[in-house]
């Protein structure tokens, strides 16, 4: 497994949750696993003063108190780790920053100045920081590369977006951009690739011809928690759907790139981006649900309404679940509806894809005789479940739905990095292939723009009580189809309603 070259890690954002609970531990399981260089620093940098003493301390505590670490193992990791307190607003103190890395090269003997910035800071600040990088050299790459990890999310909407990039991309080329998804870091987000294209069983059946419809889910128990005031100015529309749930529903219609590389790969799910059929009013009005929680009982607690969450406003009107009916408009999917929902205070987390592919065309064991359906689970309970019909046991020919199940648990060899530590890596390596590219993201926005626009019209916004699928008006979305969602349980193998 190939190591990346010895480098500096700077974490703009380093007194944020971000930083504490996800960035440092990928990189120390990096570390643990031997994953990073032997030489390597972490510089984190943001404006609350911090030594590098009482930086570590603080960041040995949140990862001994959250993740299982090697006391050894920990003390060596924290000795690459440093921290430069600097007014990020304001690009004259990136002086500061460019000083503490020329230390650093020659602390750590690094022949090249090689850089990854992670911008792990509130939006306000993603094209600040590129133009005070870019003042100071520090986005020049003839003496080491200079890399940008960007989170998202990558602009408010369509027009804000593109203008980001215009921004960013004054300072840095898109070579050196890496936009975060860390859906596509997610083992099992990446296996639908694989999944689909290495199967003859599979991939010949892949289409409208023998598919009629896709289910995409993206459920999650929690509510807002901590993040009510960030929520409230996303929503779920810009939270998970406008990225998270568009990249995978990208890789379950992409057609085979013709290599496994970042720009292949990629070049297919812009050309997915672009295919999907603009929502006209028509689409709003009928193939849109969206909705916020209300106040119930769970499962014994009381779980207290969206709108008395902490940081949000008593009267918002943001979504807190979508649940819409997409189309691709091309030949391998046209009239192929793709259901899509994601929400907040759903019953179960749980991330999955499920395929319905069409009955056989002659019904000689009846017209009840279940239809094939594959439920791909992204998240928790990591596997695939396949349906079939099978001969009932006993007289007469009555088909019977059963299913075998695969699990990664049960892969022992395998070793899943985290979504994080996968993305850290490839970026350290250079391998940008599970990073959303500057023109997918901008079509993503192109589709979502008509429900930003539409999300202000009163009609629009429907309640649901915490612990349920979201509002009713979702089930009719399907049932106007004759269909209904799958109610899927933490385990994959559970009976197919999640009972609460
Ligand atoms: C984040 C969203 O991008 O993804 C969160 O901002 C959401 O609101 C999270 O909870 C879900 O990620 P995962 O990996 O837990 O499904």
């Amino acid at each position: 497994m190939a190591i990346p070259d010895k480098s500096s890690i700077v974490i703009f954002g380093a007194s944020g949750d971000l930083t504490y609970r996800k960035l440092i531990p990928a990189l120390y399981h990096l570390y643990e696993n031997g994953q990073l260089p032997e030489s390597f620093a972490i510089l984190g940098v943001s404006r609350t003063e911090y030594s590098d003493e009482s930086y570590r301390e603080k960041l040995r505590k949140s990862l001994t108190e959250m993740e299982q670490t090697k006391p050894d193992v920990l003390e060596r990791f924290m000795s690459h780790l440093h921290y430069q307190a600097i007014n990020t607003s304001d690009t004259d103190d990136y002086q500061k920053l460019a000083v503490r890395l020329a230390e650093l090269k020659d602390k750590y003997g690094f022949v090249h100045n090689n850089h990854l910035f992670y911008l792990a800071t509130p939006p306000s600040l993603y094209s600040v920081i590129p133009a005070s990088l870019g003042a100071h050299g520090l986005n020049s790459e003839e003496d080491g590369w200079k890399r940008l990890i960007v989170e998202k999310p990558f602009g408010y909407d369509l027009q804000s977006a593109r203008e980001l990039d215009i921004k960013i991309h004054q300072h840095f080329q898109e070579h050196q951009i890496y936009r975060i998804d860390h859906y596509l870091g997610k083992e099992t987000v990446q296996n639908l690739l694989v999944f689909r294209f290495s199967n003859t069983m599979f991939e010949p059946l892949w289409n409208r011809n023998y598919i009629q419809y896709v289910e995409i889910t993206g459920a999650e128990f929690l509510g807002v928690e901590e993040r009510g005031g960030y929520y409230d100015g996303s929503g779920a529309v810009r939270d998970m759907f406008q990225n998270h749930l568009l990249q995978v529903l990208a890789l379950v219609a992409i057609e085979s790139p013709p290599r496994i590389n970042a720009d292949a790969i990629r070049d297919e799910v812009v050309k997915v981006m672009r295919s999907l059929k603009p929502l006209d009013e028509n689409d709003l009005k009928n193939n849109l649900v969206l909705g916020q929680y209300t106040e119930s009982d769970v499962r014994g607690d009381f779980l207290p309404s969206y709108r008395d969450e902490n940081g949000v406003a008593d009267d918002s009107r943001t979504e807190t679940f979508i649940g819409l009916k997409a189309f691709i408009n091309n030949s391998r999917w046209n009239g192929v509806p793709f259901y899509v929902r994601t929400g907040k205070r759903l019953p179960t987390r749980v991330t999955e894809v499920v395929i319905h592919f069409n009955p056989t065309p002659h019904p000689v064991f009846g017209q009840d005789a279940p239809a094939n359906k594959l439920v791909i689970r992204i998240q928790p309970d990591e596997g695939i479940q396949m349906s079939f019909g099978l001969k009932q046991p006993g007289a007469g020919f009555h088909s019977k739905e059963v299913k075998m199940n695969f699990h990664y648990k049960n892969l022992q060899e395998a070793q899943m990095l985290t979504a994080y530590e996968r993305l850290l890596l490839d970026a350290l390596k250079g391998d940008a292939t599970l990073f959303a590219r500057s023109d997918a993201v901008e079509a993503c926005w192109e589709y979502v723009q008509p429900i930003l626009d539409y999300k202000n019209d009163p009609q629009a916004l429907f309640g649901y009580a915490c612990g349920t699928w979201g509002p009713k008006e979702a089930h009719d979305l399907l049932a106007a189809d004759g269909r209904q969602w799958r109610f899927p349980c933490k385990n994959l193998t559970d009976t197919d309603y999640c009972e609460l």
